[in-house]
């Protein structure tokens, strides 16, 4: 493919890491379309060749179209959205502007530039829309994991809105023939994720010392993904996708949280011991839980596998260990994204929740 390609959210967690991926293994220009809202970080491309970075909404359609008008994109991979459940509900106002309004906007002028395409590349025309396995909803331990068939139930105002999304690609492929390719992946670690985030949120505070804040239990269940890997099934799907079908992307990595995070603070433990030889893990604290929190996530990725020859390489032991070195490695990256917006969540979101070292209900 050596037209350019368009991606919108690429300055944010899995966008860079794409767009990073992309420019080292594939050819083309890359055309970054993102707002910049607090997740967006310019600093994580700094190493990109091939990028054109363009700060704008999704929901200027103006803009959108003549994106689509000047660079004749050869795809969209759509990552723009506001991400953080936690966030959803505290005001949800912005994930249904971004996640649903954005995203009809960019399927509008998806649409109407592949209308007019030349037939000898409109056939090559894709619309890839990133999705998560949380319209799934909430499985009981023993549920079988999630197939491109389960039965949406989202719970939260962002799974919510990703699930409006999801419909929306779908109808614009059955309606109008939009060849669109729809993925929904399990939780991604890696990286360049931003730490409102349970992984990178963990390691950051038990480096130094702070309190590691776990909702509830902390036997809530995620299916950790290695960013890398997401990025490498993206492409396997963007070049070989069937046209109106869905992938679901996961690690076969499913930890509780209580699990993610012990194995975290071994880890630094190892890598910064104490002087004193104590653990990180007397830093578990358990406050109070998410309103709504869904159990479990667990992804089946069988199709992936059989039809696109894509399975995760990470085990989260070897994931976890190239994250939490990333991290420690990179405090100059870590400085940057402290910013005001950052330490204000942080204190609006977890001053007022209880702490406790016994599990919360
Ligand atoms: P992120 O929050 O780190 O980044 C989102 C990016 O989108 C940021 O750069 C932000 O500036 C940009 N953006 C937000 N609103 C915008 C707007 N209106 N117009 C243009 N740009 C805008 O998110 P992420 O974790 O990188 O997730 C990327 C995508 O993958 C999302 O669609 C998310 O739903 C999906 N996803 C994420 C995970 C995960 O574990 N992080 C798992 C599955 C699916
Ligand atoms: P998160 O990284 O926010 O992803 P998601 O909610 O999309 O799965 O959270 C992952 C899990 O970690 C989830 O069960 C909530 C939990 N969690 C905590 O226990 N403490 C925290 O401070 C955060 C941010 C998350």
């Amino acid at each position: 493919m050596t037209q350019s390609i368009l991606v919108t959210g690429g300055a944010g967690f899995i966008g860079s890491n794409f767009v990073l991926h992309w420019d080292a293994t594939e050819q083309g220009l890359v055309v970054n379309l993102d707002k910049l809202t607090y997740a967006g970080n310019l600093d994580n491309l700094r190493d990109a060749k091939r990028h054109h970075f363009v700060q704008g909404d999704i929901n200027d359609g103006r803009l959108v179209r003549k994106l689509f008008e000047s660079l004749q994109p050869a795809c969209v991979i759509h990552f723009a959205a506001e991400s953080h459940v936690d966030r959803s509900i505290a005001g949800p106002g912005e994930f249904i502007r971004t996640n649903i309004d954005g995203t009809f906007t960019l399927l509008e002028e998806a649409k109407r530039y592949w209308e007019h395409m030349r037939p000898d590349v409109r056939s090559a025309f894709r619309f890839l829309h990133v999705s998560t396995d949380e319209v799934y909803g909430s499985l009981t331990p023993d549920a079988p994991a999630f197939t491109e068939t389960t039965r949406y139930a989202p719970s939260s105002p962002y799974s919510a809105s990703k699930a409006a999304a999801d419909h929306l690609v779908r109808a614009y492929h059955h309606t109008y023939g939009l060849p669109t390719l729809l993925t929904n992946c399990s939780n991604n670690y890696g990286p360049f994720q931003f730490p409102e985030k349970l992984i990178p949120l963990m390691i950051l505070n038990a480096q130094s010392w702070k309190p590691l804040p776990v909702y509830g239990d902390g036997m809530n269940v995620r299916d950790w993904l290695f960013v890398r890997d997401h990025c490498e099934a993206l492409i396997r799907v963007l070049k070989n996708g069937q046209p109106g079908e869905t992938y679901n992307i996961g690690g076969n990595s499913e930890r509780s949280n209580l699990e993610v995070v012990r194995t975290m603070c071994a880890i630094i433990d190892e890598l910064r011991p104490a002087p004193d030889g104590a653990s990180r893990e007397s830093l578990i604290s358990f406050v109070k839980d998410r309103p709504g929190h869904d159990r479990r996530y667990a992804i089946n990725s069988n199709k992936m596998l059989v039809e696109l020859g894509w399975k995760a390489k990470e085990s989260f032991e070897t994931g976890i260990r190239k994250t939490v070195n990333w991290y420690l490695n990179n405090p100059e990256w870590i400085r940057t994204v402290n910013s005001g917006a950052y330490r204000n969540w942080i204190d609006s979101h977890y001053s007022p929740l209880t702490v406790s070292s016994s599990p919360q209900g």
